[in-house]
């Protein structure tokens, strides 16, 4: 198997690539990445040596044909994972364009190439595949019931999660008309280590260390089901072994909760962990909501759960114990990814 995993130097791109390599290290990751403001190299500096021989990485975009189908022939490559995209909601909102560009433009490059790749006298290569890593913001929102299931319908609210849903769509599109060996996942809020700084569980420790103010946007009343990184890589990994083609699997941990509770417990755990008296919640500080605020994501994970056994393994307050515990640790990590472009942005998209 030669893989092509995309998007390996962001957050769940290294976190599956130290998955990968530790639960199959006879296989060998090819992994692409432009390293976008959110890409960072460093995020793979802990491959241990018997590992950097099973990783190659090419810094390349999905965007640029000549590129991507350079490394397809040039590593025979029979297998994609597409991690790849522009993933903040925010930075949607504010400029759409590149969120376009990659997560529905880039998709398709790298559909087509596989297409050109695989596919001959209307015969798919044997063992060939494409996963693509989408997200549950495809189906919008949910009231105060209910469950996203993989027949709920598209509905996305966000230029992000309309490019991912529209990614997706013409993923299918490759399944339904060439009969494209693809499979989907849709996954829910994931939290862990080499999160940028920008997402909220990373931002709030960022902010909380610098007794700086933690933006909650309108009342933080929102609910999201969140997941810790390492069992979306099992996830996914579990997805892509799969031999039947053409599903959607959602994704998640059978845990909600708003926003406003999550950011107490961090702020909590930080306090505990630094006996920094400052960081309280007094930090918090709410703020002008986000336009088009989905309120609510929780998955039914029932379809994955049921044909592959997955379940999430790692208990919500663990994980978080392990996030908090991580960046305290990589104080340097955080700071290095901390550029004048990234202060620029997070301060000019709230007000305190
Ligand atoms: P991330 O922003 O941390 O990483 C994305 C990576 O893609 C970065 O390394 C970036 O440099 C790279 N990239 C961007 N544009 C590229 C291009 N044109 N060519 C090559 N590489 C490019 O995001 P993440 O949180 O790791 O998300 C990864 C995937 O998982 C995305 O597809 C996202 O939609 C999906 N997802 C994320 C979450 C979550 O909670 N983080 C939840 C569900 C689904
Ligand atoms: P985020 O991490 O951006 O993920 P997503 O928007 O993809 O769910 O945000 C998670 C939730 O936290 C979301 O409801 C928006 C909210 N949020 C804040 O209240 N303040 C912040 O500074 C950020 C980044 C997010």
């Amino acid at each position: 198997m030669n893989i092509l995993v995309t998007g390996v130097a962001g957050f769940i791109g290294s976190n599956f690539v130290y998955y990968y390599l530790s639960k199959y290290p006879d296989r060998t990751i090819i992994g692409v990445d432009n390293l976008a403001y959110a890409g960072n190299l460093n995020n793979l500096s802990n491959l241990s040596n018997e590992q950097k021989k099973h990783f190659l990485f090419i810094k390349a975009d999905i965007t640029k044909k000549e590129q991507i189908r350079t490394i397809f022939k040039k590593h025979e490559i029979d297998c994609v994972i597409n991690i790849a995209a522009e993933t903040h909601v925010d930075r949607s909102i504010r400029d759409p364009q590149v969120f376009l560009k990659t997560n529905i433009l880039g998709t398709h490059v790298l559909l087509e190439t596989a297409k050109k790749s695989w596919y001959s006298s209307g015969i798919w290569q044997n063992g060939s595949k494409f996963l693509q890593i989408s997200t549950d913001e495809v189906y919008g929102s949910l009231g105060m019931t209910g469950l996203f299931s993989e027949t709920t319908a598209l509905d996305p609210h966000s230029p992000y999660s309309a490019s991912k849903a529209s990614a997706d769509l013409i993923v299918k599109a490759y399944h339904d008309t060439y009969g494209m060996p693809i499979n989907i996942t849709r996954c829910s809020n994931n939290f862990g280590p080499y999160q940028f700084p920008e997402k909220l569980i990373p931002l709030l420790i960022n902010n909380a260390l610098n007794h700086k103010k933690i933006p909650v946007y309108g009342d933080g009343r929102q609910i999201r089901d969140w997941l810790y990184v390492e069992d979306h890589c099992r996830a996914i990994d579990l997805v892509f072994e799969m031999v039947f083609s053409g599903e959607i699997f959602n994704i998640g941990g059978n845990n909600e909760i708003e926003n406003i509770e999550i950011i107490k417990k961090v702020l909590k755990l930080l306090n505990y962990a630094t006996h920094d008296s400052k960081i309280n919640e007094n930090l918090i500080a709410h703020v002008k909501d986000r336009p088009g605020h989905d309120h609510r994501y929780a998955i039914d994970a029932t379809k994955i759960t049921s044909t592959l056994g997955w379940k999430h393994q790692v208990p919500f307050e663990k994980g978080l114990e392990k996030t908090v515990i991580w960046y305290l640790e990589n104080r340097s990590w955080l700071e290095s990814v901390i550029s004048s472009e990234y202060m620029h942005f997070n301060e000019c998209n709230y007000k305190i």
